[in-house]
């Protein structure tokens, strides 16, 4: 798979709501190659904090520029976030293995394909919608509270249904994302099933995720979210644990199928 290392010129740089940023970059290469579920590696110091870079989500693809979604969180996506429009970042990508759809054609029913977002895990989910738009996808958006409900707009707008997900009940239905999904297998129990659920989120979600899979008989791939250092596959400090032994998330992942994972 082929990345590049090159300085991206910042197009835009947005604060949507409190702490979330969408931020529009130029980078030719990267744009050309991205697929669903990859992600970029971020240097947003040039001294020596934070050492390390940050691995953020290609949340769009547009001609030569790509989009991110980004939550500050810390001191990284703090810095990120005081970056302004014309100047350069220090990015690598596209990296890491994407969602496998190949198999999903215009022939395949409607709403058969599930995507289960958690928080900021809408955001590699937005790329990988707007590729299986003609499918029309089920989108399934959780969160703790209504505020926190995130692009449920921008998957509309791609044709999907979106149904949320509020542990609070400020918002849809009054639950985790994962129980609303169980509801919605066993309303289609009747209808022929799901044929792949996508999901990405926290850990204790994609968990969750992968035992209804399991348990439903359908295929998941879900997109993890290590820490990480080098990013491309060379310190190991990212690994996570397979049927076929540890792998990494940087380059073996962020997409693994459910099946695969031994948590
Ligand atoms: C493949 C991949 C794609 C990602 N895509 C996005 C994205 O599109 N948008 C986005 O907002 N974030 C994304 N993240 C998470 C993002 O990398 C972290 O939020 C960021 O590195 C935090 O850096 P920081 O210095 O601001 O915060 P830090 O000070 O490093 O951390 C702040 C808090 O966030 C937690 N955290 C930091 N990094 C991670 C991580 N990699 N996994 C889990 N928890 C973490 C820390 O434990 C801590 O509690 C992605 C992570 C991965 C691995
Ligand atoms: S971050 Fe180094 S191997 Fe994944």
């Amino acid at each position: 798979m082929k990345n590049f290392q090159l300085k991206a010129k910042i197009l835009s740089q947005t604060e949507i709501k409190d702490n979330y940023w969408y931020c529009e970059l130029s980078a030719p290469q990267v744009a050309k190659n991205a697929l669903s579920g990859q992600f970029i590696n971020i240097r947003v110091s040039d001294n020596l904090d934070p050492l390390l870079r940050r691995p953020i989500s290609i949340h769009r693809v547009s001609g030569a520029k790509i989009k991110i979604f980004y939550e500050v969180v810390g001191k990284a996506t703090e810095i990120l976030a005081q970056k302004k429009k014309g100047e350069y970042l220090d990015i690598i990508g596209p990296l890491g293995n994407g969602f496998e759809y190949s198999r999903i054609t215009k022939k395949s029913y409607k709403r058969k394909n599930i995507l289960v977002a958690g928080g900021m895990g809408v955001a590699p989910l937005v790329f990988l919608a707007e590729k299986i738009k003609f499918n029309k996808p089920l989108v399934l958006i959780g969160a703790r509270e209504k505020e926190q409900i995130l692009c449920s707009q921008e998957f509309k707008a791609l044709g999907c249904k979106v149904i949320i997900a509020t542990d609070d009940g400020s918002l849809g239905f009054k639950g985790k994302v994962t129980e609303l999904l169980k509801e919605v297998l066993s309303l289609n129990q009747q209808a022929s099933k799901a044929e792949n659920i996508y999901a990405c989120g926290p850990q204790p979600m994609l968990k969750a995720v992968a035992q209804i899979s399991c348990a439903n008989n359908i295929a998941s791939q879900l997109s993890l979210e290590r820490h990480m250092a080098c990013g491309f596959g060379a310190c190991l400090g990212c690994v996570v644990a397979t049927k076929s032994g540890y792998k990494r998330v940087c380059k073996d992942g962020p997409v693994f199928s459910g099946k695969e994972l031994t948590w």
